[in-house]
């Protein structure tokens, strides 16, 4: 198999980090950008202090600071246009996933001049997005070092995944002081996310050698930090969490996602329930899926996770990494069910059909017809073991509450 690893985005990380913004504008040529952020952060200290740094820089500042909790096409293609019209040469990002991959978002229109549900998919447009600066504000999505950006398409209830090699970030700034200000739930679900997008490209069917080093560092930094950095105001632990969400993203960008992401698709799409809730709750359920094809990597993932593997089989360990992820969600207050609201029952089986065409067919999802779907119709999925219907209508009943 050939494999490829790509990371082109330049990581500025550590305390202080972000006092660096306005000396990256410059080296990337920006003269005016676009700051986008949503209505909570754009009122923090530490974003005031990035747009006086741009300033003092000389980058003349526009802002968008309406993201929500989804990346929306309408916004994205508004200020596309605007982004034109105004001569706009860059694309700050100050928030978490939603407001990074809406910046992403408008950087590929901006440049492209098509609607962003035509870009979705995998490398849907041809000219490079506008130059872009993410700064993460929640230690989760690894958005600031990912080519994809996932939106919503309000209309057709669609979640989107959409990107290229054209659309990664020029630069990422981690700095922990953007974690200070976020209550204990709302950095639990980005950092749940994050936790996934290891494990999941350890998983992958296109893992390689490069992508597993990464991915089990990313793993083991993240379990070893996550308790602290959600239950205490070790910044420290925040910082590593931070760098680790990252890392996991540089692994899935290259060995892609797997049946977590897939499964939760519809459930974010059809049922609005928060992408987190549905990657989380599947996560012990896909990890114990896959590692039984996966013998080579049970004892490294144990060992990642903090299981104490001695004396146990191989069997029990796969389940003992299960309950070591569900451990630590009840540690930090995560769910490991889906409540009757967020997946009903008598849905489950339309939503295993539903994930039939996967994380990464873009619009092409929306002409798929499940009238065509059996029990044995694989999802379409990278990880390591092939998923039929009936299984994943079996594993989302096993999630629920
Ligand atoms: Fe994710």
């Amino acid at each position: 198999m050939i494999t490829n690893f790509y990371m082109p985005t330049r990581v500025v990380a550590g305390p202080g980090a972000l006092g660096t913004i306005g000396t990256l504008a410059r080296d990337l040529k920006m003269s005016r950008v676009l700051v986008v952020s949503d209505p909570v952060i754009s009122r923090q200290p530490f974003h005031a202090d990035a747009l006086a740094a741009l300033a003092e820089a000389g980058v003349a500042v526009s802002r968008f600071d309406e993201c929500g909790i989804d990346a929306r096409c309408s916004h994205i293609d508004d200020q596309g246009a605007r982004v034109r019209r105004e001569g706009i040469d860059g694309v700050v990002c100050v928030g978490g996933g939603s407001v990074m991959c809406t910046g992403k978002g408008i950087a590929i229109v901006a440049t492209n001049n098509k609607p962003m549900r035509e870009c979705t998919g995998v490398g849907r447009f041809d000219r490079k997005a506008l130059p872009m600066i993410m700064v993460p504000t929640t230690a989760g999505s690894g958005s600031e070092v990912s080519q994809w950006t996932i939106v919503k398409d309000e209309e057709r209830h669609l979640k989107l995944l959409g990107g290229g090699p054209l659309s990664f970030p020029d630069a990422a700034i981690l700095d922990p002081v953007t974690l200070r200000s976020l209550p204990m739930r709302v950095a639990a679900l980005p950092a749940v996310d994050a936790l996934t997008h290891g494990v999941e490209a350890y998983l992958s069917g296109i893992a390689s050698p490069l992508t597993d080093a990464v991915a089990l560092a990313a793993v083991r930094l993240q379990f070893g930090s996550l308790r602290a950095s959600i239950n205490s105001d070790d910044e420290r632990a925040r910082a590593d969490n931070l760098v680790a969400s990252c890392m996991a993203n540089i692994a899935c960008g290259n060995a892609r996602l797997g049946h977590g992401h897939a499964l939760s698709l519809p459930l974010e799409g059809h049922l609005d329930l928060p992408h987190p809730y549905g990657v989380g709750v599947l996560l012990p359920h896909v990890t114990a899926f896959n590692l039984a094809v996966l013998p080579e990597k049970v004892k490294p993932l144990a060992e990642a996770l903090e299981v104490e593997t001695a004396g146990l089989t191989r069997a029990e360990i796969i389940e003992a990494c299960a309950e070591s992820i569900r451990a630590l969600y009840a540690d930090i207050g995560f769910p490991d069910r889906f409540t009757p609201d967020q997946l009903p029952r008598q849905r489950v089986r339309e939503m295993a059909e539903r994930a039939v065409p996967g994380l990464y067919a873009g619009i092409a999802a929306e002409g798929f017809d499940t009238a065509s779907v059996t029990d044995d119709t694989v999802i379409a999925c990278p990880s390591a073991r092939k998923m039929t219907v009936r299984q994943a209508e079996r594993m989302f009943e096993s999630c629920l509450a």
